[in-house]
């Protein structure tokens, strides 16, 4: 995966064969648009639901309207990697809206938004289920925590 900036023709490849495995698959289109996500910088904008739709033979609004219904896909694109940041109580008591601050800072970017280079976009989301280890983020399909506002430098850092 690139740093985002664009879905590269490389991409939407990958995509289109991904997609052509489950022609008229209907049933699988929540699980193909998992895939893709994965493939596609986080996110399945206009141009891969193009291409989903075609290779599965799914009308296009059919398609959008999925990726629109789950929280967990975004038709905006989206950094390389993706930072969930958990706003719930048991976070929220133990710092999570300072931890959250040092990430802004640090990557100069606000809550919704995504680097210029295409590589972080920093989201907010419920539980992530590991309230032990709170205050915690995700960065893509990987956890941490507890995090302090000091090891957010470090940590984000060591993603390329
Ligand atoms: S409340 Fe943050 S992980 Fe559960």
């Amino acid at each position: 995966m690139n740093n985002c900036r664009r879905i590269d023709p490389e991409t939407l490849k990958q995509v289109a064969n991904l997609a052509a495995q489950y022609k008229g698959r209907e049933d699988m289109l929540v699980e193909v648009l998992g895939q893709v996500q994965k493939i596609a910088c986080n996110s399945v904008p206009e141009e891969v639901i193009s291409v989903i739709s075609k290779e599965m033979g799914i009308p296009k609004a059919k398609v959008y309207s999925v990726a629109t219904f789950y929280a967990f896909f975004s038709v905006q694109k989206r950094g390389k990697y993706v930072i969930r940041m958990c706003k719930s109580a048991p976070c929220h008591i133990k710092g999570a809206q300072e931890v959250l601050a040092a990430m802004e800072k640090f990557l100069g970017i606000k809550v919704g938004e995504t680097t210029y280079d295409g590589k972080f976009t920093l989201e907010t989301c419920e539980c992530l289920g590991i309230c032990d280890r709170s205050p915690a983020i995700m960065i893509n399909d990987e956890v941490f925590g507890p995090l302090k506002p000091e090891d957010i430098e470090d940590l984000i850092s060591k993603f390329e």
